[in-house]
């Protein structure tokens, strides 16, 4: 079947790193004299005489890195412009991750694209990682990236005056953090916004698979007895798709998403279905919310729905946009067999 691209415009991705990204990197970390980006990512640290690798060393360490889960490439509307990269901060299991940003090329700086980036980058870290704490370290003098990083919800948690020598005089070494408490502050609705608080009776759960009894429940509480009427086909989808999150209000299955998905180009939303008995109470939202979170460095997030004018309403407001808008490129086609 064809997959149906529909993503938020302007596109900002973090895509796995490539062996293609060879040259791309060579050309913007080594094959640039004295490119702009050495003065604002710790030029203190490119200052000294740092010798330039092996192209074929180069080559060597690139390879380590092509799928590596800890660094993804930047690329705005498919076109690679950056590297984000993280590492666990010591002893391993401690719960404190350190990431880094790097646009290279300075015209595209100052767009927005790096807090973007930044917000994707928290967010995949917090969503595959057990982080408690993530952090960025800067200085003074790059003002870019501590704008940038209190835009993705970042504060400065240190600040070591006069730590850094730098194009003759000193400036103070900062530190951006980050807790995963007030990042999944930040992403539940406030109070009084329109959006319903999530239901405190609401139990999500992550990872486990229905019994076949509770789904067709479920399945014919929506009236989609085009599943239920083949269980061991919805069933056997159920099991086999990459993550379903569940809602269960007590031992009572209310609500289910599924996501089927590669892990790194495309992330398709199979089902979201909540029990019209628990609607309107935020919980599509929130199986939404969480069914995507491990894929929102993936840049396809699609889906075919019902052409009711709710649904168009509830997916723009999550950020997809339809097709025939106009906003994304290409067709959306589909097949469904007899
Ligand atoms: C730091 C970096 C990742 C930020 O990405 P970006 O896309 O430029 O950041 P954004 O556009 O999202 O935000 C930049 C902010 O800095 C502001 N800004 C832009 N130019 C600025 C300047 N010359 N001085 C101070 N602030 C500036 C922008 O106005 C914006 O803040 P605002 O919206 O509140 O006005 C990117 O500039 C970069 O890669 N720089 C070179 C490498 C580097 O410094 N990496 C970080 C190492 S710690």
């Amino acid at each position: 079947m064809e997959t149906v691209p529909v993503s938020p415009e302007p596109a900002v991705d973090l895509r796995p790193v490539a062996a293609k990204d060879e040259e791309f990197l060579w050309g913007w970390l080594h094959g640039t004299p004295d490119p702009e980006w050495k003065r604002w990512d710790a030029p203190y640290f490119h200052a000294g005489d740092t010798p330039v690798p092996d192209r074929s060393a180069f080559a060597v360490t690139h390879a380590r890195h092509v799928e590596d889960r800890h660094r993804r490439i930047v690329a705005v509307d498919g076109a690679s412009v950056g590297l984000v990269t993280r590492y666990e901060e010591a002893p391993a299991g401690g719960g404190w991750w350190e990431l880094g940003i790097l646009l290279f090329d300075p015209s595209r700086w100052g767009r927005g694209i790096g807090r973007r980036a930044l917000a994707a980058w928290t967010d995949a870290t917090f969503a595959e990682t057990d982080a408690h704490l993530i952090t960025l370290t800067s200085w003074s003098g790059n003002e870019r990236m501590v704008a940038c990083a209190q835009h993705a919800g970042y504060t400065s948690v240190a600040r070591v005056p006069e730590a850094r020598a730098w194009d003759g005089r000193r400036w103070d070494s900062v530190r951006l953090g980050l807790l995963r408490a007030e990042w999944q502050a930040a992403r539940t609705p406030a109070a009084d916004d329109a959006a319903p608080l999530t239901p405190p009776d609401i139990a999500f759960r992550e990872g486990e698979v229905p019994a076949a009894e509770d789904l067709r429940r479920l399945y014919d509480a929506v009236g989609w007895s085009a599943y239920t009427q083949d269980m061991e086909t919805l069933a056997a989808g159920v099991a086999g798709s990459s993550r379903v999150v569940t809602g269960w209000a007590g031992d009572v299955l209310v609500g289910l998403a599924r996501v089927v998905s590669d892990g790194h180009t495309i992330a398709y939303l199979q089902d979201l279905l909540v029990d019209p008995a628990h609607q309107r109470r935020g919980i599509a939202s929130e199986l939404l919310r969480r069914v995507f979170a491990p894929y929102v460095h993936v840049r396809q997030h699609v889906l075919i729905t019902d052409a009711e004018p709710g649904q168009r309403a509830f997916y723009e407001a999550a950020g997809f946009c339809e097709i025939r808008d106009g906003r994304s490129p290409g067709r959306a086609f589909v097949r469904f067999a007899a």
